[in-house]
């Protein structure tokens, strides 16, 4: 690459993980994916300065009758499992966290075509979202669901099931709201169950694996796993924030020790 081009893409970049240039760009827009792309994210994204909040209600124009929950898609791709969620269930709020231009262009075009109402996008790190843009104590989510995580196999740090993002998701869950995953890969399948097992035994969060979930659309993940033989394993966490102020405590950390509180003796409720 010449120098000239370097230095537009690192300023691009900038305060961005390395990673983040090559999943932003990856795959390419048809034309109706572009145009939908640049008439519909601006009224569908939420675009909030570093620090700013988000108000559910004021973002999906929730009425005041309505409990005011939302769905969470991490890493939606194209946009399926997110799409036929925000379709199946018009009554629910649906918010997907990607970064991948392409994907976040589709789900655009989808919203237009099938007029949905219910679907909010944040065009970036979900890490990020999660840390920086949700009320503390703001108990948003009733359903997460990461479906086919990266799995960065030469740099597990990277991945984003960890115990940060599940302590973050804890903060951001409402009481018995529902984790949703599924992985084609198996030793993220054995990293999942290491990282969540400190969360079981505090009572946090209670279930594992499970059977397929039948909601999930097969993606291009899952196609390419099952025509190379993979097992695809699908888990299926509620969690119990009762005690809002809990958290599993980070390997190592003594900074994130010191500001949280490791449970042994909760109980999961049901
Ligand atoms: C392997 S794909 C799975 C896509 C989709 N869930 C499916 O099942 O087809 C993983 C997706 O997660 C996105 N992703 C990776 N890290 C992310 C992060 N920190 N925040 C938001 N999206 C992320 C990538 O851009 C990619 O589109």
């Amino acid at each position: 690459m010449e120098e000239g081009s370097k230095e537009k893409k690192n300023k691009k970049y900038k305060g961005k993980p390395k990673w983040y240039g090559s999943r932003q760009g990856k795959g390419r827009c048809s034309k109706a994916q572009k145009l939908a792309y640049k008439e519909v994210f601006p009224s569908i994204s939420i675009n909030k300065k570093y620090g700013e909040v988000i108000n559910f209600r004021e973002e999906f124009q929730i009425p005041d009758t309505h409990p005011g929950v939302c769905i969470l898609d991490i890493g939606f791709g194209m946009g399926d499992s997110l799409i036929s969620t925000a379709n199946m269930y018009k009554d629910k709020f649906i918010l997907g966290c990607e970064i991948h231009r392409p994907g976040l262009a589709n789900v655009c075009l989808k919203v237009r075509t099938l007029q949905l109402k219910n679907v909010r996008l944040y065009g970036g790190d979900a890490f990020k979202f999660l840390s920086r843009h949700i009320a503390e104590g703001c108990q948003a989510f009733e359903q997460i669901m990461i479906f086919f995580p990266d799995p960065w196999k030469q740099d597990v740090d990277r991945r984003i099931i960890r115990t940060e993002t599940i302590n973050l998701f804890l903060k951001h869950m409402v009481h018995c709201a529902d984790l949703f995953i599924a992985t084609d890969i198996s030793d993220y399948v054995d990293y999942i169950e290491k990282i969540m097992q400190p969360f079981i035994d505090s009572g946090l969060f209670r279930g594992g694996r499970c059977d397929r979930v039948n909601f999930r659309p097969v993606t291009k993940y899952e196609q390419i796993a099952i025509d190379e033989g993979r097992e695809v394993v699908d888990f299926h966490y509620i969690c119990n924030n009762g005690k809002k102020d809990d958290a599993v405590e980070i390997e190592g950390d003594k900074d994130a020790a010191a500001t949280t509180t490791t449970t042994t003796n909760n109980t999961t409720s049901s």
